[in-house]
């Protein structure tokens, strides 16, 4: 029950879809090559939670974030803030395309919830 299986098939290079799972949101972009590459060219020593972009997306096409603000828990906006990725208009805090942190007051990257692909497109989070 605490597992929730998604099909990707039908969520279009470019867009975002957001999903509900454990009462939380969870965005899964489809993210284009452009994306893909910029998350790949960050520097580790520009970022406050130093994660690498290929340790955050099992499948780089696919970024699956728990949508959940790490500074007080708002919903961030998609598409919106400084580095192409999401803001949250509560405090302000920026994440890149990989749902890293990059400028406001958030201390950490949106959460990578535990997912696994069961096919090329079908995952299962949780
Ligand atoms: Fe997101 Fe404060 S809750 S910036």
């Amino acid at each position: 029950i605490s597992s929730l299986e998604v099909d990707l098939s039908g969520v279009e290079e470019g867009s975002t879809i957001t999903v509900k799972w454990r009462g939380k949101p969870v965005f899964i972009r489809h993210r284009t090559d452009a994306e893909i590459q910029e998350s790949a060219e960050v520097a580790l020593s520009e970022l406050r939670d130093q994660q690498k972009d290929v340790d955050r997306a099992i499948n780089p096409k696919y970024l699956v974030v728990v949508g959940i603000c790490t500074h007080l828990g708002c919903v961030p906006i998609g598409g919106a803030g400084n580095y192409n990725g999401w803001f949250c208009p509560c405090h302000g805090s920026h994440y890149d395309i990989s749902g890293r942190i990059r400028e406001g007051p958030a201390p950490y990257n949106l959460e990578v919830p535990e997912y696994k692909f069961i096919d090329e497109k079908k995952i299962i989070i949780g």
